[in-house]
């Protein structure tokens, strides 16, 4: 997989900004956003959904990144986050792990409602990481 290019991330960025509009968040109002890039070229979208029974959460993350699969596909090549936080923040530990089935050598690209960006990868993100090898299966071809 070839690092997808600036203007790449920057497009994946806009979409991750444009999936945190359909937030559901009113318990945390912190209002998250995310765009996957996968390996076909498609971008898949996804926001954080909360519930009155607040452990019922999901992240963006993981709503982008299952949208994905829905359509049949589970290869990430890089997904962008967008969030309303004065500094960039990264993916929750649980959403890296998630991140890391479908793409471990994914880039991450952390964008701000205030525009500040940082872009990083997964295994910069999620060293020591778990994955089908420590299970004894073969990594998936993708
Ligand atoms: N959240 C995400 O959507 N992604 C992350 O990586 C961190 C946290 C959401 C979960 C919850 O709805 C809100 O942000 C506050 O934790």
């Amino acid at each position: 997989m070839a690092r997808p290019d600036e203007a790449t991330l920057e497009r994946l960025r806009r979409e991750a900004v444009l999936a945190r509009e359909r937030s559901y968040a009113p318990y945390s109002k912190f209002l998250v956003g995310a765009a996957v890039l996968s390996r076909s070229g498609k971008v898949y979208r996804g926001q954080n959904v909360e519930n009155a029974s607040y452990g019922l959460g999901v992240c963006a993350e993981r709503t982008a990144i299952f949208a994905m699969v829905a359509a049949g596909e589970v290869a990430i090549d890089a997904i962008a986050v967008a969030t309303q936080a004065k500094k960039i923040v990264g993916p929750c530990g649980a959403c890296r792990q998630v991140i890391r089935e479908f793409g471990p050598d994914a880039i991450v690209t952390l964008v701000t409602t205030s525009g500040q960006k940082e872009t990083l990868s997964l295994r910069e993100l999620l060293p020591r990481d778990f994955g089908p090898g420590d299970l004894g299966f073969p990594e998936p071809s993708r």
